[in-house]
């Protein structure tokens, strides 16, 4: 699949069919997010994948009961273990480190006819404890991993004439 079509592809998928991931695409989905770029090429993060049913039915709860997320046969976590550093533009690095690598994720599962969504509504102390992960870590965000059962045809999003302006800022 082209890149740009992938992009137009991709949506927030919330309907899974009840079918196992093959391990050959989950892998493919995995080696996107290895193949990542990272600020200082620091790669300061781990991917917790979770099949196990009552895991993922805890997971959900932790996510604000969002029971679709338990329905997907699989749930990635994606964790940032140095959530300390700030670049020298004065953002945290690890938001935009794990974001790049889950975007990646999320475009190699639409290729591999697979489909996700970003969860960012989940309690970071209880998906912490659910899956034993050290307090000095950080959730960034987990998503959910499966055979989309429906898609959508349409996005809505802002034109670019109102999001994109040239050589100084302008309202
Ligand atoms: C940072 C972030 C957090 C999100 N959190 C949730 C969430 O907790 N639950 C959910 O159902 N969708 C969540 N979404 C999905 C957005 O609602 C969705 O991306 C947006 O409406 C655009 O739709 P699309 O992804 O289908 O293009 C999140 C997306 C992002 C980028």
């Amino acid at each position: 699949m082209e890149l740009k079509e992938a992009i137009r592809k991709r949506q927030s998928i919330r309907d899974y069919e009840d079918k196992p991931v093959p391990e050959e695409k989950l892998m493919n989905v995995l080696e996107a997010g290895r193949l990542a770029p990272s600020g200082n090429n620091s790669q300061s993060w781990k991917f917790i994948v979770v099949k196990e049913p009552k895991r993922r039915q805890e997971l959900a709860q932790a996510a604000n009961w969002q029971t679709f997320i338990g329905e997907a046969p699989v749930i990635i976590v994606a964790v940032a273990t140095n959530a300390e550093r700030v670049m020298t533009c004065g953002v945290p690095a690890y938001p935009v480190d794990l974001a790049i690598a889950v975007d990646h994720m999320t475009l190699a599962a639409v290729d591999e006819g697979l489909g996700t969504c970003w969860i960012g509504a989940f309690s970071q102390e209880k998906v912490k404890e659910i899956l034993k992960i050290p307090e000095r870590y950080k959730v960034v965000t987990l998503f959910p991993l499966g055979f989309p059962k429906r898609e959508r045809a349409t996005k809505a999003r802002k034109s670019l004439e109102q999001i994109v302006c040239y050589e100084t800022f302008t309202e």
